[in-house]
């Protein structure tokens, strides 16, 4: 089955002349969901969509390679690894909101794509394997939202499975992210014995109904405490018993807490069953934050209600082999976005007619006519953008460049067939833009052959396999033996270059990083030659 997204915007039912930015901003609820590999993110997202009855039926907005109806994935080399690079939003209405669920890279080695999208959000889920607790990628992902100040509502996913203790759970949250843990909803009976969940805001029962593979919305059936009591025995008196522990340990929602991301409240689910999906769209709507004002590069604010402006957090080419087109996914900051209005390029003060605006969630794409802070629209042909770049109407505005990552492999490129020499240049320069890789430049390699950094190996085989497929350029890749990079500036250079284990790169805009093999090569540098500039970059370690 396909998907038919109806983008909110079209059912909002409110005329145009009633929508202002602002009024329009505070409907709406951008977030991503931020988990390790498998703990369900896929499904929930599938849930989440079935419950705004975006689709008819589970299985068919997102899914990995295999699955039935999977129109996320449509690169072929996600096919093949069974990973989602690529990313987009979905949008729907629900109750009187919009929201927009903004799609992360699966794969640890795209955690630089996965930042952009969370510089994106206002709020982030962080969705746990009730066996598994915090991962790996999960605890990275969450050190990105922290550092960004994004509050983080939590959902322990997989209830109808065995898993570890619930407050167990809420020690390690607690232990391992420094957030308070504030359950909103307490489960009955152990996991693996899902009876449902206590509402700890209201003391009532969540019964838990199973339905034939989750493919449509469970029933959720709400009893009072006295006959939750009477039917539960045992499970519920133990629920009501943790609650009342949980409430004197001061594990209450607090707002203003959660905002300032010092609490986390806690949802229990099983996505696969649907079962916890209403409660969790519901916290969003009531407690997540609307879409602020954003900070330009000099730190003042633009308010919602100013002109249009926003900027650039991910650009994707290739997505359909048909049509090779390049997408500028844009999160609007302020004002409205009109389809065919005309806004200024900021990084180069030249106009930009967004003739192809469009909402785009896996392989489904609608125009868009109208959006409003926090939305994402995608532009379709915006060769000139980049990431990190703003657009503006208007009265003119710079938001910040996205932050980049500290490299840790690097590679030379070289094309495989010189006669594709024009090829090559077009394909790298379009890599590095889209923030596929970084590209330097290196003397000792020459104009040439490019280096290509990057976070994750696997964006080497992106960058490959779109040299040749897209570009018709193939490239060789030579592995060079660094892995630490670090900024530094001129009078550094011979210094570095004379060192061993290390070399001086440099960006596209001059910047210059030195890169060395290992800690100790830095280390030897350092001890020599005590007062050279070396900064430290963001490390992938914090994403
Ligand atoms: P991801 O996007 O985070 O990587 O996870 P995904 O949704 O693909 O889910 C990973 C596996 O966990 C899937 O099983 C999925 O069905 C299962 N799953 C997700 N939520 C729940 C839940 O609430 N309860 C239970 N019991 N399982 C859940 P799979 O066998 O890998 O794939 P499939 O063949 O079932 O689709």
């Amino acid at each position: 089955m396909r998907a038919t997204i109806e983008p909110a915007s079209s059912t909002a039912g409110r005329s145009d002349a009633e929508r202002t930015a602002a009024g329009e901003a505070a409907r709406r609820r951008t977030f991503a969901v931020i988990s390790h590999p498998d703990a369900g993110k896929s499904t929930l997202t599938e849930a989440l969509a079935l419950h705004a009855r975006v689709i008819g039926q589970a299985g068919a907005v997102h899914g990995k390679a295999g699955r039935r109806g999977t129109v996320s994935d449509w690169m072929e080399m996600e096919r093949d690894r069974g990973i989602s690079i690529t990313s987009a939003a979905l949008q729907f209405s629900y109750r009187d909101a919009v929201v927009n669920l903004l799609d992360t890279p699966g794969h640890a080695d795209f955690s630089e794509d996965t930042y952009r999208v969370l510089t994106a959000v206002d709020a982030a889920v962080m969705l746990i394997d009730a066996a598994k607790g915090l991962e790996a990628q999960t605890m990275k992902l969450f050190a990105v939202c922290r550092h960004r100040g994004i509050p983080i509502v939590t959902v322990v996913n997989k209830w109808d499975r065995p898993g570890k203790d619930a407050l167990e759970l809420m020690d390690e949250i607690a232990e391992r992210t420094g957030l308070t843990p504030t359950p909103l909803t307490w489960p009955v009976g152990i996991a693996g014995d899902f009876r449902g969940v206590l509402d700890r805001r209201d003391g009532t029962f969540r019964r838990f109904t199973r339905t034939a593979g989750g493919a449509t919305i469970a029933p959720e059936e709400l009893l009072s405490a006295a006959d939750a009591a009477a039917q539960e025995g045992a499970n519920w008196e133990q629920a009501v018993e943790e609650s009342e522990l949980l409430a004197e340990t001061g594990a209450e929602h607090d707002q203003e807490l959660f905002l300032s991301g010092i609490t986390t409240p806690v949802l229990f689910a099983s996505a696969v069953s649907n079962f916890g999906v209403g409660a969790l769209l519901d916290s969003l709507v009531d407690l997540a934050p609307p879409p602020s004002g954003r900070e330009d590069v000099g730190g003042a604010v633009r308010s919602l209600d100013e002109p249009f402006s926003a900027f650039v957090f991910k650009v994707q080419s290739g997505m359909d082999a048909a049509h090779r087109d390049r997408l500028a996914y844009i999160r609007i900051c302020t004002g409205v976005f009109e389809r065919g209005m005309v806004v200024t390029h900021a990084a180069t003060g030249r106009p930009f007619t967004t003739k192809y605006a469009q909402h785009v969630f896996g392989r489904e794409r609608e125009s868009v006519e109208l959006a409003y802070p926090g939305d994402v629209v995608g532009l379709v042909n915006a060769n000139a953008l980049g990431v990190g770049d703003t657009l503006y109407a208007e009265k003119p505005v710079t938001y910040p460049p996205l932050t980049t990552f500290a490299p840790e492999h690097f590679a030379v490129a070289r094309s495989k067939e010189t006669a594709k020499h024009k090829q090559f240049r077009k394909g790298i320069e379009q890599l590095d833009s889209e923030g596929v890789v970084q590209v330097l430049r290196s003397d000792r390699w020459g104009d040439q052959a490019p280096v290509l950094a990057v976070v994750g190996p696997m964006q080497f085989e992106v960058a490959s396999h779109r040299m040749e497929h897209e570009f018709n350029a193939p490239i060789a890749l030579e592995r060079l033996p660094y892995s630490l990079a670090l900024r530094t500036d001129a009078g550094a250079v011979p210094q570095v270059s004379a060192s061993g284990g290390a070399e001086v790169l440099q960006r596209d805009n001059g910047d210059l990083l030195a890169v060395f093999t290992d800690k100790w090569a830095l280390r030897m540098l350092q001890q020599r030659h005590p007062s050279l500039n070396l900064e430290p970059l963001v490390a992938a370690q914090l994403a």
